[in-house]
């Protein structure tokens, strides 16, 4: 048993299309528990931050303009393997690959609009965590 805290967050795709109840109720019906929450749009600046690992990229600029086009939801989750389980439940990162029954699978068709992000190891969770909510 690895009891873990993991960050979530609602995109601005996944907020506009109303989708936040959605996606928390799916995270609550699993078993997992919302420890923390808050709504805020993210500036360039954060971006960099929390997308740190992405500057290099040839799809960085179109990741900031993107995160950054409206208001998000940010969440702490905790659990049994939190990290792990919220990724699958969310599905691979490019919805046209992603299971049905998963978040992006169900919900999501292009890669740059996948509704949610989760933190995808114990070190990136709890870099993620301190950003939004340390
Ligand atoms: P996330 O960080 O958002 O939870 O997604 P992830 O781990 O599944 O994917 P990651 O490799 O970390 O990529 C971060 C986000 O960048 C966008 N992306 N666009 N245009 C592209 O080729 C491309 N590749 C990735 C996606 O929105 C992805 O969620
Ligand atoms: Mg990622």
């Amino acid at each position: 048993m690895a009891l873990e805290n993991t960050y979530v967050m609602v995109k601005p795709d996944g907020v506009a299309r109303g989708l936040v109840g959605e996606v928390v109720g799916r995270l609550e019906r699993k078993g997992l528990t919302l420890v923390n929450m808050r709504m805020l749009t993210i500036d360039a600046e954060l971006a960099g931050r929390h997308y740190g690992e992405h500057t290099d990229k040839p799809f960085f600029p179109e990741l900031v303009s993107f995160i950054t086009s409206g208001p998000v939801v940010a969440m702490e989750w905790s659990g049994e393997s939190a990290i792990a389980v919220a990724r699958n439940l969310m599905g691979v990162t490019n919805p046209v690959d992603a299971a049905p029954g998963t978040i992006r699978g169900d919900l999501a068709l292009v890669i740059t609009e996948n509704i949610v992000h989760g933190s995808d190891s114990s070190e990136s969770a709890e870099r993620e965590l301190s950003i939004f909510f340390g």
